[in-house]
């Protein structure tokens, strides 16, 4: 794929050269202009992969360049090119549709990285093009269903992304179908025949997870009595899958990374390295570009892992998907000819889920574990959803409040709320204080905890 076409805009001619044989050195087919007057004659006359351009030039800025591009040619790419420490100019102009920026003085390994993710995001969403007119409607892949827009732009890219060898990303909120969509690509990739492994980085102490990962010599540490071969090494030619990747180690986090740049590692007290050839799909559900601000999770790294990026969007932004997930569920649990009636189906798409699928599933199940019923009616669904519907209409809209000229007391106010909710979800579920907390969204200890407060018995 190295035969994408670039234009550099950049006035410092010194720079402008760097770039363009850095770029020429990886393949890629490179135009220059030396202020912004030219480079919107080039863009008139040509059409991109990518433009990286300067955003402070004579006749010209990168703004005026961005918004020519969005203009003429929305589908390229535009890379901004910002000094040290000017970068909220960058950060507008990604506001405004910008793809990335670079900084000077420039990185060079960050600039690789980031120009081949440009281009590999260009391809795809090509590729998505033509494929969207082809199949007009899918709603389910592998185990995945979905038909809402959303959903059926990622259930068209994943075949696509099977059959490409890059790394895959997958971000969402906990219970989205992050690990579906994991298994979708690998079940689709040629990489079928060989291993998934799924591995957990959240659920291992720190030392141990390195020794699943990669394996160590007999000797290595006590307790390490044979050599033992690591995930890695078993998922040869297969996919492995890293699982909440945002609790990965920062000590770890440096292995990873030369797996994934050279594709060899050693075993834990191994002298030898160890070559393989595995894919990456990694997931989290927290935000690794916050991660990356706190000092918990590495930028080259995330850069590494990220170089195709499927997010699931949260179940109460698709909500046309759930009159689907509520037949298929239904299906799988052995309840043939039952269904839902229209009402009980509207409670559900007004449910906010914030456990989003796996939440629904368990709903579904629990539904058909307590009633034999063959209509399912609002009376079925569990305490907490068919609360919630009543409790909604009862919250207060902005214009039912008022604060007069001398103000209010905002924690008395609040106060006195919380103790009318808590009460009144004692009232709905007769006294069963676990109930009680399942309608507030709080545990049972807080729950408690809070009648403590106010000495309500
Ligand atoms: N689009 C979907 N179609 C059918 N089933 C789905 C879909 N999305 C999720 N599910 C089901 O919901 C449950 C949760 O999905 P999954 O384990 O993939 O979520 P996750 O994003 O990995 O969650 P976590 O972050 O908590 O690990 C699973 O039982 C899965 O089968
Ligand atoms: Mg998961």
């Amino acid at each position: 794929m190295n035969n994408g076409k670039i234009l550099i805009i950049e006035d410092e001619k010194s720079m402008n050269d760097v770039l363009s044989m850095l770029l020429e050195d990886e393949g890629y087919n490179v135009s220059q202009a030396l202020d912004g007057k030219e480079g919107i004659d080039i863009i008139r006359k040509d059409i991109f992969d990518i433009i990286i351009t300067d955003i402070k030039m004579p006749y010209a800025d990168g703004f005026t360049i961005l918004k020519t591009v969005l203009e003429l040619s929305p589908e390229t790419i535009v890379i901004m090119i910002t000094a040290f420490g000017t970068t909220e100019d960058a950060i507008d102009a990604m506001k405004m549709g910008a793809y990335d920026y670079i900084q000077k003085p420039f990185k060079i390994d960050e600039i690789r990285i980031i120009v081949r993710n440009a281009l590999e995001k260009r391809l795809l969403s090509r590729q998505v093009k033509t494929l969207r007119t082809q199949v007009e409607q899918t709603y389910r892949l592998e185990k995945l269903i979905g038909k809402s827009l959303k959903m059926r732009e990622i259930l068209m890219t994943i075949p696509k992304i099977a059959e490409s060898s890059s790394n895959v990303l997958i971000t969402g909120e906990s219970g989205c179908g992050k690990e579906l969509v994991a298994h979708a690509i690998h079940n689709l990739s040629k990489r079928v025949e060989k291993e998934f492994i799924a591995v957990n980085c959240a659920a291992f102490p720190e030392g141990l997870l390195e020794s699943e990962l990669f394996g160590y010599m007999r000797g290595a540490f006590t307790g390490a009595i044979l050599n033992k071969e690591g995930l890695f090494e078993a998922a040869e030619a297969g996919s492995i899958f890293l699982d909440e990747i945002g609790d990965m180690p920062l000590n770890l986090q440096a292995k990873l990374l030369r797996v994934l740049e050279d594709g060899s590692f050693r075993r834990i007290g191994g002298l030898k390295d160890i070559k393989v050839d595995v894919r990456v799909i990694s997931a989290t559900n927290k935000n690794l570009l916050d991660e990356i601000e706190y000092g918990n999770f590495r930028q080259d790294l995330y850069y590494r892992l990220n170089v195709i990026h499927v997010h699931l969007p949260p179940l109460r932004e698709r909500k046309e998907d759930i009159p689907l997930l509520i037949e298929n569920f239904t299906g799988q649990y052995n309840a043939v000819g039952r269904r839902f009636t229209k009402d009980a189906v509207d409670v559900f798409i007004n449910y906010p889920w914030h456990g989003n699928v796996r939440e629904l599933k368990n709903a579904i199940e629990r539904i058909f574990t307590f009633t034999d019923k063959q209509l399912i009616t609002i009376d079925e669904l569990p305490m907490e959803i068919k609360g919630y519907e009543a409790n909604k209409t009862k919250q207060c809209q902005k214009g039912d409040i008022e604060i007069s000229s001398d103000g209010v007391n905002l924690d008395l106010i609040m106060e006195d709320m919380e103790k009318k909710y808590l009460l009144k979800a004692l009232e709905l579920s007769k006294g069963v204080k676990m109930d009680a907390a399942r309608l507030l969204h709080i545990s049972f200890r807080q729950f408690r905890h809070r009648l403590k407060k106010y000495g309500i018995n």
